[in-house]
């Protein structure tokens, strides 16, 4: 019985060649609402208690290139005008939002690569699809399934170096990409647990941004950049070198010059 399930699967995969992810290495949604919808051209995940229906896709490297900045304030914060180059490690990349931003400023003179780290199989999952089937991203941007806390010496840490490390544990959107981020916001709070979040879940999430700030000070050639809404003390009570953020925001960086 089990080889017959496995010949079905393995057909599957044959007849949807197209398909960047394979059909059976999608991981469980942990979540009895959620079920993933696959077909040739992509990839979603239903909520049946919302009755809504999430992919996610990314655009080609030419238009994100020629499309405008979105956030100036997280360009400002972690691409300085100084440096040559910028080799941006997203530690917390979920659906790759901020670091799409920063991508967006890449010019010839100036060019931006990132390497975004994500600890959830499900998040990576749909990230990963999203870039396998974008014309040109693959080459500025590359993904790891990875929690750098309980595996800090993996080898893309040792083998490259950044110039920056972005942290982001927050849950919330800009009010200006909050109907554009909505769907995706949405579905990263169900999948997280998040929609309410709790003074335990918030106790755990600083302290795992103070963790992951203290891995990036340890590995960034010219600053760690960390996200925090607005009125939030900095990460772990750490005073950051500056901050950059637009008067009125509902977020702000803390910006830590290493
Ligand atoms: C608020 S979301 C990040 C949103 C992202 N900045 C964007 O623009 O889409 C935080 C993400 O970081 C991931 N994460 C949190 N701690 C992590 C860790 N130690 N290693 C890897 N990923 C982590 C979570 O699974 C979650 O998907």
């Amino acid at each position: 019985m089990k080889s017959h399930l496995t010949l079905l699967l393995t057909l599957i995969n044959l007849i949807t060649p197209s398909h960047p992810l394979s059909f059976h290495s999608l991981p469980p949604l942990n979540n009895p609402s959620l079920s993933w919808i696959t077909s040739p051209d992509s990839l979603s995940v239903h909520d049946s208690l919302t009755k809504t229906t999430t992919s996610l896709s990314y655009p080609s490297l030419p238009s994100l290139l020629s499309s405008p900045p979105t956030s100036r304030s997280l360009i400002q914060a972690c691409l300085p005008p100084s440096l040559p180059s910028h080799n941006v490690l997203d530690l917390t990349f979920g659906f790759g939002s901020d670091s799409l931003i920063l991508l967006s400023s890449s010019t010839p003179q100036k060019p931006v690569t990132v390497h975004g780290t994500e600890r959830d199989p499900r998040v990576f999952a749909l990230a990963s699809e999203a870039l396998a089937r974008s014309p040109g991203l693959s080459s500025v941007l590359t993904l790891s399934l990875v929690d750098v806390l309980s595996c800090p010496t993996v080898d893309f840490v040792l083998g490259s170096e950044y110039t920056v490390v972005y942290i982001d544990v927050m849950f919330t959107s800009g009010k200006k990409n909050r109907a554009k981020a909505k769907g995706h916001m949405e579905l990263l709070r169900t999948l997280h647990g998040t929609k309410v979040q709790t003074e335990e879940w918030k106790v755990n999430a600083e302290r795992e941004a103070k963790e992951l700030l203290m891995f990036g000070l340890r590995i960034a050639r010219d600053r760690v950049v960390c996200k925090r809404p607005k009125g939030a003390p900095p990460v772990g009570g750490m005073k950051p070198s500056f901050v950059v953020g637009k008067k009125g925001a509902n977020i702000r960086y803390d910006v830590y010059v290493t």
